[in-house]
């Protein structure tokens, strides 16, 4: 991202230099996929791709933000005790929220705030757009505050946005792979004592592709939560049995045994997924550990066949990608994030890599009537603070 066009845009808009530079990046996920509402284990990495921010300070007392990815949206103002969810606001909300969120913590803010914000983190994609922007702001919030706080408060704060501002009953990977991420590595997040372990991802001798189906997704908060429900069903029944807080605290063989001697109680299916996805995502952080690819990309193909086949969240575009990618010669390939559409990844040893995807583009736009975007994923650092020109 180039801070001088930033630069430029706040100056001409704010009639002052930014002083201060923020940047999140967004997160992909590289197996553990809808284990983290579970207390379950995920296996993310931050992106190079991300938001940014610059600011500056104004005499208002309030914020005032302008996001040059929606250059037609004004310039919008925030009142620091304006506590209301409101549709017209658009992507204000997240700001509003984490204002809201951080103010339950007892953060005080009053500092009258000029901000504006850019990205190159494809929204609507399942790279985590939203997380990127709620932390950014909180920590520009914070920041500018000179406010003492714990991360793992923050990231706490950014989830409540979701969960009870905007009403998506996700879990906590996003907004903790965005605080805590570090470059060149993946994170082991054990969701249930939010507790990670940062593992080396090489990607000198591995590459990442990130493909981005463009579908839209209008229905991913319906569907999301109808999963989310579907899962906390089954754990109803194994919590008085077995005293799991959440479906991965119950041991595979357990949990067959049960479905085994009652198998119409319920649809398993969305179940055995979370519990089994659990188990394969350990034994694919230490494949990634002892650096064998071959084990790591086997597990990200399971993965994928059981998010189409048990919890059902792939689509027509993503089953097509990853059969393309898996025909190409990729280790494994699967959907990441809540699935729906959104983007698929592949891994690919870097002497197997096909030297383009045009083939593959047309045949897909062919097909779907859908461009495709292809990026590559390179582990970076968590939310930060830039120093002006880094
Ligand atoms: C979305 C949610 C996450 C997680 C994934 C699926 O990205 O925000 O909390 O549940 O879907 O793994």
């Amino acid at each position: 991202m180039d801070l001088t066009l930033l630069k430029m845009k706040h100056e001409a808009l704010y009639a002052r230099c930014p002083t201060h530079y923020f940047a999140s990046p967004g997160r992909v996920n590289l197996i553990g996929e809808h284990t983290d509402y579970s207390r379950g284990y995920v296996l993310p990495m931050a992106i190079e791709q991300g938001t940014y921010a610059s600011v500056s300070l104004n005499a208002l007392g309030i914020l005032r933000i302008y996001s040059a990815n929606y250059p037609h949206i004004p310039m919008q103002t925030v009142r620091y005790d304006d506590e209301l969810y409101t549709p017209e606001d658009g992507y204000v909300n997240y700001l509003k929220g984490m204002v809201l969120m951080l103010s339950r913590q007892g953060h005080v803010f009053s500092q009258g705030l000029d901000v504006i914000v850019q990205g190159d983190l494809p929204t609507s994609a399942g790279l985590s757009s939203s997380a990127s922007f709620e932390l950014l702001m909180g920590q520009v919030l914070l920041d500018m505050h000179d406010a003492a706080y714990e991360k793992l408060d923050v990231v706490k704060a950014a989830k409540a946005v979701e969960n009870d501002f905007l009403g998506l009953q996700s879990g906590i990977m996003d907004q903790y792979a965005i605080m805590f991420a570090k470059h060149g590595h993946a994170l082991l997040l054990d969701t249930g004592r939010l507790e990670h372990t940062a593992i080396p991802f090489d990607y000198e001798d591995t590459v990442l592709v990130m493909m981005n189906t463009n579908k839209q997704r209008n229905l991913t908060k319906t569907d999301y939560n109808e999963r989310v429900r579907a899962v906390h069903a089954a754990l109803d029944i194994f919590k008085p049995l077995t005293g799991a807080e959440g479906l991965c605290d119950v041991a595979r063989d357990v949990f067959e045994a049960y479905v085994l001697e009652n198998p119409t109680l319920l649809d398993w299916d969305p179940a055995r997924h979370v519990v089994f996805e659990h188990a394969r995502t350990y034994e694919a952080a230490t494949a990634l550990k002892r650096r064998d690819m071959t084990r790591f990309g086997a597990l990200m193909n399971a993965s994928h066949d059981s998010l189409r086949d048990l919890f059902k969240v792939s689509c027509a575009e993503l089953d097509f990608l990853v059969s393309a990618h898996r025909d190409l010669g990729a280790l494994g390939a699967r959907m990441t994030g809540a699935g729906f559409g959104g983007t698929m990844i592949a891994l690919y040893r870097r002497a197997d890599l096909p030297r383009d995807f045009t083939a593959l583009s047309e045949v897909y736009d062919k097909q779907f009537d859908l461009k495709l975007d292809c990026y590559y994923a390179a582990p970076s650092d968590g939310v930060r603070q830039l120093k002006e020109g880094k």
